[in-house]
C-alpha cells in the first residue's frame, strides 16, 4: 500500500487524484493546476504552508477549496461563480486556476479565515439507509422511538423523518417533501419494510462542533463544503437546509462520551424505543469518548427491557468501499449487519 500523503504537495496531488473517481472532475482538474501553483512557490504555497502539521488528514486543500466556493456562492466572486454549477454556471472541462488564484488575491482576508475552517459536511444522503433501520426498529418494537444522535453537525439526519423514502416496495414520510429517496438508492433484490411508520417522541442531537444553519452563515458553510459540480447533492442539501428552518432541531455543543452518559443517566424511558444513532462519526472520536460511549451504552442496556429497549443504529465504514449499518440490541446485546452502503448513502445492500 502507498504511504499516507505527509507533505502539503503530496496532500494537494492526492485530493487532486481522489477527486476524480469521488464525483469531480471540476476540482480533480482545478487541484493539478493549484498543485502547479504550489510547486511555483505561488498564492497556493502562501495559504497552505504552515496551516497543519496533518495536511491530509485536515484536508487543507479541501478548506481551500471551500473558501472559494463560499466566495463564489455568496455573490462575491462572479468570476468562478460562471464555472460553478452550484452556482447556476456551467464548467465544460476548461481549465479555471487563473480565476480561482485571481479570487484567491482578491480576498487574502478571507482565505486566511477559511484556512482556519474545519472541512464538515452533513450529508443528507445517509438518511435513507438510516431510516431503514428506524423502520426496521419500529417493526420489532412499534412505532415510537426516542432517538439521540451523536455528532450530528447540523443536525440534518435527526430530522430524517421530514423527508420521504420510497424502496418501490413500500415507503414512509412526506410525500410532499423537498427530500425524497426514490427506489434507485435500494439496489439489492430484499428491501427493507417501510411500512411501520417510525415516529419520533424526543429528539436529541450533539456535536463537539454543530454548525448552525439558523444562520445564513451557518447555511453558507455548510454548501461550500460540497463539491460544486455534484449538483444533486448540492439540491438536496439546500431542501434539507429549507426544511431545517422550518423544523428546528437543537445540536447541543458536547462531546459525544460525555453527552450521552448525561442523556442516558436519566434511564430509558417508557412508551419509546431508545435509539442512539450516528453516522461516519466514530474515525473522528478518541479513545476516551468511544471508551466512554461503549460504556454508557452497556451499563444502559443492561438494564433495558423488552418494554424500555435500548437500540445502538450506526452507519460507519467496514472497507475502503462501503460502510455497514450496524444494529445492537438491548436487552441481550445482539449486534447484527443490516445492510452495506456507500459512504455518501447510495447503493444500500439490504442484507435480511
Ligand atoms: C464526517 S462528520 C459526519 C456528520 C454527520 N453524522 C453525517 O453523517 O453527515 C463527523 C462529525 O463528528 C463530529 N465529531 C468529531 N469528534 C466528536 C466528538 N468527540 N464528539 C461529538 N462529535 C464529534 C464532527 O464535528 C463532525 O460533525
Amino acid at each position: 500500500m502507498a504511504d499516507p500523503p505527509v507533505t502539503v504537495e503530496q496532500a494537494i496531488e492526492s485530493q487532486a487524484v481522489s477527486c476524480g473517481p469521488n464525483g469531480s472532475a471540476l476540482y480533480g482538474l482545478l487541484l493539478t493546476g493549484l498543485l502547479a501553483d504550489y510547486r511555483n512557490g505561488g498564492l497556493t504555497a502562501e495559504f497552505l504552508d504552515g496551516v497543519s502539521a496533518k495536511p491530509w488528514n485536515d484536508a487543507i486543500a479541501l478548506r481551500y477549496l471551500a473558501t472559494a466556493h463560499r466566495l463564489a456562492l455568496s455573490g462575491a466572486a462572479p468570476r468562478l461563480a460562471r464555472h460553478y454549477p452550484s452556482c447556476g454556471g456551467r464548467w465544460g472541462g476548461d481549465e479555471i486556476t487563473d480565476d480561482f488564484l485571481t479570487v484567491v488575491a482578491e480576498n487574502r482576508t478571507e482565505f486566511r479565515a477559511g484556512m482556519r475552517r474545519n472541512v464538515q459536511t452533513n450529508e443528507v444522503g445517509r438518511a435513507a439507509v438510516l431510516a431503514s433501520g428506524f423502520a426496521l426498529i419500529a417493526s420489532r418494537f412499534g412505532p415510537v422511538l426516542d432517538t439521540l444522535e451523536l455528532g450530528s453537525s447540523a443536525g440534518l439526519l435527526s430530522r430524517w423523518d421530514r423527508y420521504h423514502y420510497a424502496t418501490g416496495d413500500s415507503g414512509f414520510g412526506d410525500e410532499s417533501s423537498g427530500v425524497g429517496f426514490d427506489p434507485s438508492w435500494w439496489v439489492s433484490p430484499t428491501k427493507p419494510g417501510l411500512g411501520s411508520q417510525p415516529r419520533v417522541r424526543n429528539r436529541s442531537a450533539s456535536d463537539i462542533s454543530p454548525i448552525d444553519i439558523s444562520t445564513a452563515d451557518g447555511r453558507l458553510t455548510m454548501l461550500s463544503f460540497v463539491w460544486p459540480d455534484q449538483l444533486e447533492r448540492v439540491d438536496r442539501l439546500r431542501a434539507a437546509l429549507v426544511i431545517a428552518t422550518e423544523f428546528p432541531v437543537r445540536v447541543e455543543q458536547a462531546d459525544a462520551g460525555e453527552w450521552l452518559a448525561r442523556r442516558l443517566a436519566e434511564g430509558l424511558r417508557p412508551g419509546a424505543s431508545t435509539v442512539v444513532f450516528h453516522s461516519i462519526v466514530w474515525q473522528y472520536l478518541g479513545r476516551a469518548t468511544k471508551d466512554a460511549v461503549r460504556t454508557t451504552l452497556n451499563a444502559a442496556g443492561a438494564l433495558a427491557r423488552q418494554d424500555t429497549p435500548l437500540l445502538w443504529l450506526r452507519m460507519e465504514p467496514a472497507t475502503t468501499a462501503h460502510a455497514d449499518l450496524r444494529l445492537t440490541t438491548w436487552p441481550g446485546g445482539d449486534d447484527e449487519v443490516l445492510a452495506n452502503v456507500g459512504y455518501h448513502g447510495a447503493g444500500i445492500r439490504w442484507l435480511l
